[in-house]
This record gives C-alpha cells, sequence and structure tokens, in this order.
C-alpha cells in the first residue's frame, strides 16, 4: 500500500492526490483521503484505481490543510469501498491510514467488540482507529504510544486526530516511511516519490521512531519517548528511479523485498510457540482431508514451478499423492476428477486466463478448489471455494521472485498445516520445521548482502548461449525456475535437468566450457548429485555449485561455488532460487537487456 499525509498552510487534498498518483505501482485496488476541515474530519474513499476517487471527489473537494491518504493492495478484506482507507474509530475523531498487516488483530478486535465498539469494514487496520479511541486520555502522542504497545505486526502508520487538529504522528515498523521537509509545511509518504516534487529534503523514519508532525516542526523520539535527532537526508535521485526506490530495475527491487515478502507471509501463520501453523482461512479438519484422495496443483510459468515444490512438500509431509500440470495442459486433458479430488491453483496475478479456465473446469468436474494468490478479490479468488494469500505486495517485474518465494512458503506451510491434522509426522519435528522457516527471512537477507560473486560470474559467463541447470528432488524444481528466469530475462538458452536423467540425452550437449549450474543441497541424493556434477566435469562443463554453507567437500568437484545458508533440505529452494535469480539479473545487465519488460511477455497474460 501507499500512504501520504501533509500539513501546512495550502489545501492537503491537491498533495494528498498527486502524491498518491505517484505511489500506484505499490497498489491500486482502492484509494482513500481524510482532511480536516476546521471542525470534523471527512473521509472520501473509493474502490478501484485512484482516478474513480478523484472522479467521485472533483466537484467538491475536501478543503483544510491537514489531512491524510491511502492506495490500497488488499490483504486483509477484499477491495471495496468499506475496506479502503483510511479508517475511523466510531466517533470519526480518530483516523488512520496503514500500510502493513497487524498479525493480533482478530484478538484485538473481538475485545473492542466486547466494549461496544462497531466495526465497519473487515480490515485488520480497523482496530487501530478504535483502540485510539478506547485508549484516548487527552493526550494524543501518548495514546499513540499505548496503541503501539498493543499492536504486533509491520506497519508505517499515520494518525489523525480532531482533537490535535494541527499535528499528525506518524511511526513506523518493518515497512518504509519518509517525512518530506517544507517551507511552513511537511509532508509524509510510504515512498519517496510521493514527495519529491515538493522537497528534497527529507527525514528516512526508523523502526519503533514517532514522529509528530506539524506545519513548521517535526518532533521525533523514540517508543519510550526520548527525543531523536535526525539528519536531513538529501534525495539525489531522479522520480523514476525514486519509484523503484533507488534500485536500477523493479526486479532488483523484488529480488530484495523477498525476505519482508516471505517474513508477512509467515508470521501471521506461525503458533506463538512454534508448534503449529495456524491457517484461520481454511479451517479443515481430519475428515475433510481424509476424504481427499488426490491433489491436482496447476498453474503456469513461475508459479508452476513453485507447484513442483509443493508437490514435494505435501507427498513428503501429508502424504497425499499430488500431480503437478501446467493450467493450459491440464484444461484440456480429461483429467481424471472428481469430489475426492482438491485442485489447488497458483497465480500471482489471480488473473492468468489458462489457470482460470483450469479452475472452473476442475470445479465442473466437482472437485474442492483452493486457491493461492497474492492479488485479493482477483479473478481466480472469486472463482476458488477457498483461498489463501500470499502477502508479497504487488510485484512490477515481468519476471517473478518475491511472488515464487512466497508462494513456496503458502506451500510449505499448507503441507505442514495438512500433516497436522492428519497426525503424518511426528510434533518435534513440525517444530525443528517451524524452527527452520523462522530464520527464512534473515537468511534471504543474508545472501542478498554479497551479491559481488554472483555478479562477477555473470558477466564472465553472461555472454555464452546455452546454459545448463541441473539437479535432484528439490534442486530439479528450482532448477526449473532458475533457467526460466535466466531465458525470460537474458535470453540465453537454459534448460534445467533432473541430475540423474542427463545421461539419457542432454549429456550429448555438454562440450567443453558450457557452463552447468548444479544445486546441490539437499543431502537425501547428495551423493548422487555429486557423481552427476562429475559426469559433467568429465565432459570439461565450467560448472557452478549451489551449495548449503555446511557443505565442505563440493568445492573439490565444481569451478566455482555459491554458497547459501545452512537450512532444512525441504526449505533450501527458498535460499537457493535468490542467487538464481541475480545470476538472471546481472546477466541480463551484462548484455543489455530490458530487464523489467523482457521482449514479448507479459506480466499477467489473459489470453489464452
Ligand atoms: C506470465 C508471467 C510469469 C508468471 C506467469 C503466471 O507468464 O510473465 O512471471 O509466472 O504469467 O502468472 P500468475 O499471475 O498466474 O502467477
Amino acid at each position: 500500500c501507499g500512504i501520504v499525509g501533509y500539513v501546512g498552510a495550502a489545501q492537503a487534498t491537491p498533495f494528498l492526490i498527486e502524491g498518491l498518483t505517484k505511489l500506484e505501482y505499490r497498489g491500486y485496488d482502492s484509494a482513500g483521503i481524510a482532511v480536516f476541515d476546521g471542525e470534523k474530519i471527512n473521509v472520501e474513499k473509493s474502490v478501484g484505481r485512484l482516478n474513480a476517487l478523484e472522479e467521485k471527489i472533483k466537484n467538491n473537494l475536501p478543503t483544510g490543510t491537514v489531512g491524510i491518504g491511502h492506495t490500497r493492495w488488499a490483504t486483509h478484506g477484499r477491495p471495496s469501498d468499506r475496506n479502503s482507507h483510511p479508517h475511523t474509530d466510531c466517533t470519526g475523531d480518530f483516523v488512520v491510514v496503514h500500510n502493513g498487516i497487524i498479525e493480533n488483530y482478530l484478538h484485538l478486535k473481538e475485545d473492542l467488540i466486547e466494549k461496544g465498539h462497531v466495526f465497519t469494514s473487515e480490515t485488520d487496520t480497523e482496530v487501530v482507529a478504535h483502540l485510539m479511541e478506547e485508549l484516548y486520555d487527552g493526550n494524543f502522542e501518548e495514546t499513540v504510544r499505548k496503541v503501539l504497545k498493543k499492536i504486533e505486526g509491520s506497519y508505517s502508520l499515520v494518525f489523525m486526530s480532531r482533537h490535535d487538529s494541527d499535528r499528525l504522528i506518524c511511526t513506523k515498523q518493518d515497512n518504509p516511511l519518509v517525512i518530506g521537509l517544507g517551507e511552513g509545511e511537511n509532508f509524509i509518504a510510504s515512498d519517496i516519490p510521493a514527495i519529491i516534487a515538493r522537497t528534497r529534503k527529507t527525514y528516512i523514519v526508523s523502526d519503533g521512531e514517532i514522529a509528530v508532525v506539524k506545519s513548521d516542526s517535526v518532533w521525533i523520539t523514540n517508543r519510550e519517548g526520548v527525543p531523536i535527532t535526525k539528519k536531513v537526508f538529501e534525495v539525489n535521485w531522479d522520480a523514476e528511479a525514486a519509484e523503484k526506490g533507488g534500485y536500477e530495475h523493479f526486479m532488483i527491487k523484488e529480488i530484495y523485498e523477498q525476505s519482508k515478502a516471505v517474513r508477512e507471509t509467515m508470521s501471521a501463520r506461525i503458533a506463538k510457540d512454534d508448534s503449529a501453523i495456524v491457517m484461520d482461512e481454511l479451517k479443515w479438519n481430519k475428515e475433510f482431508l481424509n476424504s481427499i484422495r488426490k491433489i491436482f496443483i496447476v498453474a503456469c510459468g513461475t508459479a508452476y514451478h513453485a507447484g513442483f515444490v509443493g508437490k514435494y512438500y505435501i507427498e513428503k509431509l501429508a502424504r497425499i499423492p499430488v500431480e503437478v500440470d501446467i493450467a493450459s495442459e491440464f484444461r484440456y486433458r480429461s483429467p481424471i476428477i472428481d469430489d475426492r479430488t482438491l485442485t489447488i491453483v497458483i497465480s500471482q496475478s489471480g488473473e492468468t486466463s489458462d489457470t482460470l479456465a483450469a479452475l472452473k473446469e476442475a470445479k465442473r468436474l466437482g472437485s474442492k478448489t483452493l486457491a493461492v494468490t497474492n492479488v485479493v478479490g482477483s479473478s481466480i479468488a472469486r472463482e476458488a471455494d477457498q483461498v489463501v494469500y500470499t502477502w508479497a505486495g504487488p510485484e512490477i517485474a515481468v519476471a517473478s521472485t518475491k511472488a515464487y518465494t512466497t508462494q513456496l512458503i503458502m506451500m510449505f506451510m499448507l503441507s505442514l498445516y495438512m500433516s497436522e491434522i492428519k497426525k503424518t509426522i511426528e510434533k518435534d519435528y513440525t517444530k525443528h520445521l517451524i524452527g527452520a522457516l523462522r530464520q527464512v527471512p534473515s537468511q534471504i537477507h543474508e545472501i542478498l548482502e554479497d551479491v559481488e560473486p554472483i555478479k562477477t560470474f555473470a558477466q564472465k559467463y553472461g555472454f555464452n548461449e546455452d546454459v545448463f541447470f541441473i539437479g535432484r528432488s528439490l534442486d530439479y524444481a528450482v532448477a526449473l525456475e532458475g533457467s526460466l528466469k535466466l531465458k525470460e530475462i537474458s535470453y540465453i538458452h537454459a534448460e534445467a535437468y533432473a541430475a540423474g536423467e542427463l545421461k539419457h540425452g542432454t549429456l550429448a550437449l555438454i562440450i567443453e566450457g558450457v557452463p552447468v549450474i548444479a544445486l546441490a543441497t539437499q543431502e537425501s541424493v547428495y551423493e548422487k548429485t555429486l557423481s552427476n556434477i562429475k559426469e559433467v566435469k568429465a565432459r570439461d562443463a565450467v560448472v557452478i555449485g549451489i551449495a548449503l554453507a555446511n557443505d565442505d567437500q563440493i568445492e573439490k568437484y565444481v569451478d566455482h561455488i555459491i554458497k547459501v545458508p545452512t537450512t532444512d533440505e525441504l526449505l533450501a529452494p527458498l535460499l537457493a532460487v535468490v542467487p538464481l535469480q541475480l545470476l538472471a539479473y546481472y546477466a541480463a545487465i551484462t548484455r543489455g537487456c530490458d530487464v523489467d519488460k523482457p521482449r514479448n511477455l507479459a506480466k499477467s497474460v489473459t489470453v489464452e
């Protein structure tokens, strides 16, 4: 989502709309603004893109010099007028906009309802406005502090109060927030593009900082109320670079967003004591799962590759047979389906036409259906019986990165969830896996801290016309995704092979100097993979190995090595894919390709 705020001498609405326009890439399913008119706070909001809101208010622009605004990318609650931000309490005195997820909102909401609060939306954010009302003690800033003690999750938040209408208060945790410093006016935004046309002087707000923003001052303290002196950060990016958060392309920005996206997708779904996965959205029971004889996972492109990983997870942990299929094949091949089948469709956009058609076909044949998607209220989300959302945020680059890793997390959590209900694995093993899962966001972050070696390989091998990816088991599934990334953005011919299958044909193509990227993260087939690496080495291939940090053997057999942090082999795909994404990205840069918009491809394919 994108958020903005204005306090100054001018009218707030023009800046709010202008700022939101610049943030629309952060989300675009609904928008809203709230402006204080001298007496009360007027809220205007509308589902749809920002111009729907502009159309709604054009003959009656909210007037006032203090205001906040929001453009939404739905997580909790489908896109609708009611679920759009800003959100207010019962009195209309407190108004908030929020970007992120309040993880404990259900519990807070129940408490507040018991105390008599009436909720008007399905969002997690609305609890924040009601908490303000509930805890207000005459001191706006202190009340915000009390509210922050109650909420858990990730957020950037801007608060507005009718009682202190000369100021806005903002704060953040794990989500971006900047304050733009003007002359007699100040601006708040979740991202620099929103304010760059007005000022280049900013404060970049850090986690836990609380800023009281007035027209002529900005007062920043930490959570305990200790004042903080911040350095002014002068933005020297142009507007386009600002939209990419200073990154050169959306793809690399999204690669870097993965640790956050993965954390957001999983954190609210892990029980507090790490003993289980909680899927409030599904509420499956033993009877339901025992009735399922077979699962189909159907998708296209990268989502299809996530399906492959999902198959390994479900079969290993929940012991239900899984077949993975490409949506355009599935829909025309008369699959054997009945009411004891569960069809899981995976789609970032929720709009891919083949996937939607496959979902409809599965339903028609009597299958139960579940959608895994990143877009709340999308066609696929609406069509499926049930839906679980990945919370990756908008993905703009055509080549999918953060959507893939969040899809893997979701498939992993789904499998664990099913295994708990079916009692197919021991409690200790579940705990061990959840412990390993918790490490994934920081491990992804660790990989991204040193990308230089990968850049060097990409520059060295970026001009080869063929590259092969090999691996066994889950490494094979990741190899498929690595090769797709490379071909779609760098136009290098890339093929992924199950390492054990090489000798049945592809080995004929391995000649001196051909790069082979060999994934060897799977303990259970490690020795077998090493044999395959030796086979390609014997044909003078140049082998780049991808292995876990605790692997002390592989160096002997490969020409170059990229190591990722040690994890359980089931979670290795989440880490092993990151260097492959980076390799594709830097190879594309080396070759001068249009990274974010590769030729002939589209982000969302809504035609057959
Ligand atoms: C297109 C995109 C891919 C994506 C695929 C499926 O081909 O270029 O990146 O994986 O569609 O998209 P979906 O939105 O259904 O996940």
